[in-house]
């Protein structure tokens, strides 16, 4: 099958022998696809990073929290963390156990501490108020310090989770009074953790900043878990052959780091890191229609399904997702039919100028009635969809290893947001 842009999805064998207008047809436009081998390996490579038996994975289902995604990567090995009651529900709904969820949160009731005690192994908090709430919600727990490192990383400052400008975690300073608040309400500090931001590819700060933790942990005992978040970096830039984050150098640094410490200060418990992106991301994109091809004086508009109610992500933080285009009657070479590359501006349906997925992208010409996939959209793309402009979100769809489909999420309708309105 030739296509005027497929080469990334071809390699991988993506839709395993699908045709992607195919799956458009039977599911409706736009659409959240999915690959379950893609998802299972990058597991794999996870659970491979840090070759020491006390590290544990615990996939972010912030990225992608679809039950069936979460049963794939339950098999796989990897326990989870929750950041809501929500998210709580999907980890039963996939058959995590009690023992397999973290409670990672921040600024939440009283109530949902309680409802966080009951239904996870550890709950971590995020600051001193709220480990007075935990402290009330469920004396006589194990409990998880949230730290600020003070180092932090990420694609975009949005996303940068630890250093004085962020709003997370506890400030290493204060440790003395969360022992003392510990103390007060019986709690057992059993673990602390961090995340410093996401998205780094360079593995520098990540390093750093698990250093710094170490040497926080130095001397205390108790502690059972030392968890140093996610982040890890995924190559968005495909058909630039942007660079993998270098997994082996990565594993083998933290292995020395941690291996050593664990040695000398006589610690038994378990090493967590938390990657979501790296998960889910290469697993998932986004399909597409373009309804429209038009020209604003010299700007060329390709006007697409795909708003960014769909994937806010490039509105949000101008991120990068790369464009394939499918055409179903295109000849491979014919050069009548394949003129040049010019500059494209991908948009979407929503009645804002921000809706732009790329501005003057350099590609093949689109045409109307083509089919779009916006690559790397497994994590942060579905689990971030709303329905502005009341368009209701897109179906989810999982291609097995065979080739066959599975719909994993209908389609929302528009009786679905009439649905609550009283
Ligand atoms: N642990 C904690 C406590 C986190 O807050 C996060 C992500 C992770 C782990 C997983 O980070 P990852 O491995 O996925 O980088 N919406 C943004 C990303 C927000 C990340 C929020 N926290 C985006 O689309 O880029």
């Amino acid at each position: 099958m030739s296509h005027p842009r497929s080469a990334y999805t071809q390699g991988v064998n993506f839709y395993a022998g699908l045709d992607p207008r195919d799956l458009l047809c039977e599911y409706g436009s736009p659409l959240y696809v999915y690959n379950e081998e893609m998802l299972r390996l990058r597991c794999r490579e996870m659970r491979g990073l840090i070759p020491l038996h006390s590290a544990k994975v615990c996939y972010s289902a912030k990225a992608n929290a679809n039950p069936r995604l979460l049963k794939i990567i339950r098999s796989e090995g990897l326990w989870v963390d929750a950041m809501s009651p929500g998210e709580l529900a999907m980890h039963r709904a996939a058959g995590f156990s009690r023992e397999e969820i973290f409670y990672v949160c921040n600024n939440v009731s009283r109530e949902e501490l309680a409802l966080a005690a009951s239904s996870s192994r550890i709950v971590s908090v995020d600051s001193l108020a709220q480990l007075e709430e935990f402290g009330l919600a469920a004396p006589g727990s194990e409990v998880m310090a949230r730290l600020n490192p003070g180092i932090g990383v990420g694609h975009h400052q949005k996303v940068v989770t630890a250093g004085r400008e962020t709003k997370f975690g506890i400030d290493p300073e204060d440790l003395p009074r969360v022992r003392e608040i510990c103390a007060r309400h019986s709690l057992k500090l059993a673990g602390m953790n961090q995340h410093v931001g996401s998205l780094f590819m360079e593995p520098k700060a990540f390093l750093e900043a698990a250093e710094r933790l170490l040497d926080l942990a130095r001397g205390m005992g108790g502690l059972k878990y030392l968890d140093f978040g996610g982040g890890f970096g995924i190559p968005y830039r495909k058909y630039a052959g942007e660079a993998r984050l270098d997994l082996v150098s990565l594993g083998r640094a933290c292995a020395e780091l941690l291996g050593l410490w664990a040695e000398r200060e006589g610690f038994t418990g378990l090493f967590i890191i938390e990657p979501g992106r790296y998960v889910a991301a290469e697993a998932g994109l986004v399909l597409g229609t373009v309804m429209a091809v038009k020209n604003n004086g010299p700007a060329r508009f390709v006007c697409t399904d795909i708003g960014f109610n769909i994937l806010p992500r490039p509105m949000l933080y101008g991120a990068f997702h790369e464009v394939e285009i499918y055409r179903p009657d295109y000849a491979a070479g014919a050069t009548s039919e394949d003129p040049a590359e010019l500059p494209q501006s991908i948009v979407g349906n929503i009645c804002e100028s921000g809706d732009i997925l790329h501005r003057d992208y350099l590609l093949p010409p689109i045409r109307q009635g083509d089919v779009l996939a916006l690559l790397d959209a497994g994590a942060y793309g579905y689990a971030m969809s709303f329905p502005y402009n009341q368009r209701p979100r897109p179906a989810e769809i999982l291609i097995h290893t065979d080739g066959s489909v599975t719909l994993i999420r209908r389609r929302e309708s528009v009786e679905d947001l009439l649905g609550l309105l009283i």
